[in-house]
């Protein structure tokens, strides 16, 4: 097994690569703590954390930790997977405050939840943190400036600790998802847009190698950049795109 008996916290694990992703991480042997807003009937077992919280809040994010530790007593990594879309909107009719939220769950939300594990990190001596952004924010779709933008501020924090952290054995990679088939995808369409026909038409032609990408793609990218194979991969942004970024 590729994670035995290593502690993660993994965020966004109730959406379609959180689920998929918590499911690889406990059959490669991980303990997880699974973090989502919501995580109603989500059985808590001796290897499975269910924890309910709102990462944009810094006093939940801090419980989120204080939990997983209390649980499994280490931590040894953080994989970022919460995050939201946005509906393809000319930049000038994006509100202030939309902009505000997308910022605040994709940018902010990490840093506070890289800033919240990096002491367990440091005591330990070793860990991993990956961060999903998305290839968008290498080759841009028109109208989904906000979600762009707070993509690249994740993947500009990833690598600025992983050479911060890098003399504390912590490693810092980030993980790009082409178009993916999970219930966000929908969440890009323009408002006025039909989504199958945007799925077909626009995301799956948009993928060289033909298909849209799995949840499933994700968690096994996941599950290497994690696993000791990975042990001299820092500061990498790995496309899970299907060629989209090419
Ligand atoms: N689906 C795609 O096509 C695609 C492409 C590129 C990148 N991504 C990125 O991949 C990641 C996962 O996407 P997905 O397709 O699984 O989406 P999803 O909507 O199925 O899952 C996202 C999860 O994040 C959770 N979340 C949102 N805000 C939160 C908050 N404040 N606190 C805690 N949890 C919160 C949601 O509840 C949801 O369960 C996201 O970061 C997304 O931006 C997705």
């Amino acid at each position: 097994m590729r994670l035995e008996n290593e502690v993660f916290v993994v965020t966004g694990a109730q959406g379609g690569m959180g689920k998929e992703t918590v499911k690889r991480f406990l059959e490669e042997g991980a303990f997880v703590a699974a973090v989502d807003l919501n995580v109603d009937g989500v059985e808590e077992t001796d290897r499975l954390l269910p924890i309910a919280a709102d990462l944009t809040k810094e006093e939940d994010v801090a419980k989120v930790f204080s939990a997983a530790f209390e649980k499994f007593d280490r931590i040894d990594g953080l994989v970022n997977i919460a995050g939201i879309a946005q509906p393809a909107t000319p930049i000038e009719e994006v509100s202030l405050a939309d902009w505000e939220k997308i910022m605040r769950v994709n940018a902010t939300a990490p840093f506070l939840t890289c800033r919240a594990a990096v002491p367990y990190l440091k005591k330990q001596g070793n860990g991993v943190i990956v961060n999903i952004a998305s290839i968008s924010m290498v080759r841009p779709r028109p109208g989904l400036n906000a979600y762009i933008a707070s993509k690249g501020a994740a993947v500009s924090l990833s690598q600025a600790l992983a050479i911060e952290l890098a003399e504390y054995g912590i490693r810092v990679n980030v993980v790009n998802p082409g178009p993916a088939d999970t219930s966000m995808l929908g969440q890009f369409t323009a408002k006025d847009a039909n989504i199958e026909d945007t799925k077909d038409s626009i995301f799956k032609k948009s993928v060289p190698l033909g298909r849209l990408i799995n949840p499933n793609d994700i968690a096994n990218s996941l599950v290497y950049l994690c696993s000791k194979e990975a042990a001299i991969v820092t500061g990498s942004i790995f496309n899970v795109d299907g060629g989209r970024g090419i």
